[in-house]
């Protein structure tokens, strides 16, 4: 029997958020619950976790996760805010071990992308569009005519004059640990999506995550020739997105 209301879970680098959802609408069933990722972020202790969000939930049924990794099968392929403990492990085993529940596991950027282009501001935009979320990292989507090109990693890009990959220069931690203004921090994001405009020319560039939110705050230092959007489901993308990646799946098998 197909679902129409799957647990979306979006397990991030600093917080695993949890929401039942409505396939149809894209509409979050319950207040999101949010639990702390633990630290260090080993495979036991995030599945423990990520057990605990599916307890609260009271939920019995498919799981949707978004994760901070390439996923491949099921398999994590990189670790960059996360223990290096996970590269080689099976996420979709790991997970569903621990809850009990069948579990679908995507790239947690994809899963944001997911959402935003069913639901969001990506509704119906053909060409290539592409989605950054800003957070602990930064993370990827790339959509060619609504198609998912999965896995892209391009807050991995190393950047022109800095001997460091972009998001250890221009991602949310980046601006709070080095104690950036919102001055500083634009200019620094600029550079990074003139990087990548330089190299795949999209027709839009929507942009995820917390940092979305203060759009407005950086909005100023953006000197791009694509069309550059908040993304419109803001933080709950990830865990409709994920909801929505195992709906899809589930329809296959
Ligand atoms: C990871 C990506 C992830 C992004 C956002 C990056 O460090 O490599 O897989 O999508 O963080 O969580």
């Amino acid at each position: 029997m197909q679902e129409q209301k799957i647990l979306g879970i979006d397990v991030g680098a600093s917080g695993i958020k949890g929401a039942v959802v409505d396939i149809d609408s894209g509409e979050l069933l319950n207040e999101r619950i949010r639990l702390e990722t633990p630290d260090p972020a080993t495979p036991g202790a995030m599945a423990e976790t990520f057990a605990e969000l599916v307890r609260q939930h009271d939920w019995k049924g498919l799981v949707g996760c978004g994760f901070p990794s390439i996923i491949k099968n099921g398999v994590a392929y990189s670790a960059a805010n996360i223990s290096e403990d996970w590269i080689g492990r099976n996420v979709v085993e790991i997970f569903s071990l621990a809850c009990g529940c069948p579990v679908e596991v995507l790239n947690d950027a994809d899963a944001a992308g997911l959402a935003e282009m069913q639901f969001g501001l990506g509704q119906g935009e053909m060409g290539t569009v592409l989605l950054i979320t800003i957070g602990s990292g930064l993370g990827s989507a790339l959509f060619v005519d609504g198609q998912l090109v999965p896995n892209t990693e391009l807050g991995h890009i190393f950047l022109r004059n800095q001997k460091r990959v972009a998001e250890q220069y221009a991602s949310n931690n980046a601006r709070k640990r080095e104690d950036l203004s919102w001055e500083e921090w634009g200019i620094r994001f600029n550079e990074y999506l003139q990087s990548i405009e330089r190299v795949l020319n999209p027709d839009l560039i929507l942009l995820g995550g917390g940092t979305s939110k203060r759009f407005d705050k950086y909005e100023g230092y953006l000197d791009l020739r694509t069309p550059v959007k908040p993304a419109e489901l803001l933080n709950a993308a990830g865990t409709i997105g994920a909801a929505t990646y195992a709906y899809q799946q589930s329809r296959k098998h």
